[in-house]
């Protein structure tokens, strides 16, 4: 945990185990420290699935992760065992949405390459076409996994709801923040790429399963698409030979959509006060139900 506040909202009411090394919780220290546990705080980075609950056993009341995805925790066997679960919806949205937007510009503006260029020399002068890239204005921007929540009309907010294919072949940006299920696993492959414009931008701050990543980097060494920004990927991190991080019209980041200072201190708290609250019985602020 991160922050002394949300520390003390657990020690002021129960006993608390914390990993404090500085990297994910190692497996080995997960597992031999999960037994008799009431509450699990944990983060997307553990595989919360079987073996860590039977580890646990018959104590636990609640799995809480520190994160609005959930396809790193065994939802079905959790439930089963009528195991609660939270997360933090809602809480990171506007820092998520925030990064998108300059994901997408850092793309399509160039603006690391341009950064890049500058530093080695190569800013020669001033240059009509040089380091342009494609502009928002008049463009249409297509976006997969608006929030079923939302109460916005898609009118409301100036957009158009429309089937996946349209959005494909129509989008000049798209930019994806659905969740990873069994039905959007792989949803961006080698078809969808191709129906993409071959000026279009792909970005992607939802979760690295939702697209096939050899499809990808296929579309982007052959031009089929102009370029990818990318906060998630397969394998987290990215193993540094990745072609990926060759090309020149892709940009990476670490999966840091959330990680605003702010966000990241409420989305422990939320996750504390969630454990707290399936301890005492009572409702959960943000009890994950499907
Ligand atoms: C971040 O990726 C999250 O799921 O909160
Ligand atoms: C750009 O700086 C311009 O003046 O066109």
């Amino acid at each position: 945990m991160c922050d002394k506040k949300n520390d003390k909202h657990l020690t002021d009411f129960c006993e608390v185990t914390l990993w404090t090394g500085p990297g994910p919780v190692p497996r080995d220290e997960l597992l031999g420290n999960v037994e008799n546990k009431h509450g699990l705080f944990c983060m997307l980075t553990d595989r919360i699935d079987s073996e860590v609950l039977d580890k646990a056993g018959k104590k636990l009341k609640i799995v809480a992760t520190m994160s609005v995805g959930y396809d790193h925790i065994d939802v079905n066997e959790i439930k089963k065992r009528k195991i609660k679960i939270a997360y933090t919806p809602d809480i990171l949205t506007d820092a998520t949405a925030e990064l998108a937007v300059a994901l997408l510009l850092t793309t399509s503006r160039r603006l690391l390459e341009a950064t890049g260029a500058a530093k080695i020399g190569e800013w020669k002068s001033w240059s009509p076409f040089w380091m342009c890239g494609p502009g928002l204005q008049n463009s249409i921007v297509g976006i997969v996994g608006v929030w079923p929540s939302e109460k916005a009309e898609a009118k409301e907010i100036g957009a158009e709801k429309v089937c996946f294919d349209e959005l494909l072949t129509s989008s000049d940006f798209i930019s994806v923040s659905c969740s990873l299920t069994p039905d959007t696993k792989e949803l961006f492959n080698a078809a969808a790429f191709n129906k993409m414009k071959p000026t279009s931008i792909f970005i992607n701050t939802s979760r690295g399963g939702v697209v096939d990543q050899n499809a990808l980097i296929e579309v982007l060494e052959n031009g089929k698409i102009w370029g990818a920004g990318l906060d998630v990927m397969t394998p987290e991190p990215l193993p540094l030979d990745s072609p990926l991080l060759k090309l020149k019209n892709c940009v990476i980041l670490p999966h840091i959509g959330s990680a605003c200072i702010e966000t990241r201190k409420d989305m422990a708290m939320l996750c504390a006060k969630n454990i707290v609250a399936a301890l005492k019985g009572e409702p959960l602020p943000t009890e994950l139900v499907l």
